[in-house]
């Protein structure tokens, strides 16, 4: 096994000591291992966006350490940070945050581009993200053309396309009808299990929270409880995650 995020001691404190504080994380620790598929569960406010974005780089945490690949990413700044993100950290988010006035090939080769990786590469690229993930038909098109499942596909090959150590999804199904969403799930399960990707998945949705391997469940900033799927069915485990829930309510 090899670890490919070690968070100890995180915490994050939101406002400064003259304004009303935020306690939005109070102690997190855990490690992800290459290759698993974790979900992060809990109510509204329970610090999920928090402790996701301070995991994917976009924040940092006030005290405490996150370890990704072997860089202490608490401790990157400026170039190196972006460096950093750009090729380790691929993110899905709930609003796909696509570019409207380029088309899905010119989105998802941001990344790419940006790295200045030659634009002969960048098309082969391209072109294989897009016969995974089943988009090749709609490169062409533009956001405003295309559906909601679509995009988040076309968001879900720019997160890819420079293939992270980690994909990381903050309620990536929140936006779409429930058939694109199952959809999504179950080509970031195939991705997880075919192509070894490591996924971490912030949900609230029990079913969502299903297609994982391993639940984290965050509660007052801490985490509360974690369980395993182990061999239990898919339904077995929406089951136990929705009790789990009905608990953790009280
Ligand atoms: N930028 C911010 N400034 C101040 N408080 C924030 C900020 N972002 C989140 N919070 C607060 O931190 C807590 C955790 O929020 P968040 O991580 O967004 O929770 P979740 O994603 O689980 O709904 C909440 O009380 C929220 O109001
Ligand atoms: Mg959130």
């Amino acid at each position: 096994m090899e670890p490919i995020i070690e968070v100890s001691q995180v915490t994050k404190v939101y406002g400064s000591e003259k304004d009303e504080q935020t306690h939005a994380l109070r102690g997190i620790d855990f490690t992800i291992q290459r290759g698993e598929f974790v979900g992060i569960m809990g109510a509204s406010g329970s610090g999920k966006s928090t402790l996701l974005n301070i995991l994917s780089t976009l924040d940092k945490p006030s005290t405490g350490e996150v370890i990704i690949n072997h860089n202490d990413v608490t401790k990157l700044a400026g170039n190196a940070l972006a460096d950093f993100r750009g090729k380790e950290i691929g993110f899905i988010f709930q609003d796909f945050n696509l570019l409207e006035n380029l088309t899905a090939a010119e989105n998802i080769a941001i990344p790419l581009s940006l790295q200045g990786v030659k634009p002969r590469i960048i098309r082969q690229k391209i072109k294989e993200v897009a016969a995974r993930l089943s988009i090749t038909e709609i490169l062409n098109k533009y956001p405003a053309a295309i559906s909601g499942g679509q995009k988040q596909r076309v968001a879900s090959a720019r997160a890819l396309i420079t293939q992270p150590t980690i994909l990381f999804g903050d309620e990536p199904t929140g936006a779409l009808d429930s058939k694109s969403a199952r959809d999504l799930l179950d080509m970031m399960a195939d991705l997880n299990q075919n192509d070894q990707v490591s996924i971490m998945l912030v949900t609230h949705d029990p079913l969502s929270a299903s297609y994982c391997k391993r639940i984290l469940f965050i509660k007052d900033g801490v985490i509360h409880e974690e369980i395993q799927r182990g061999d239990q069915t898919q339904d077995d485990f929406h089951r136990r995650i929705l009790g789990i829930l009905g608990n953790l309510e009280q």
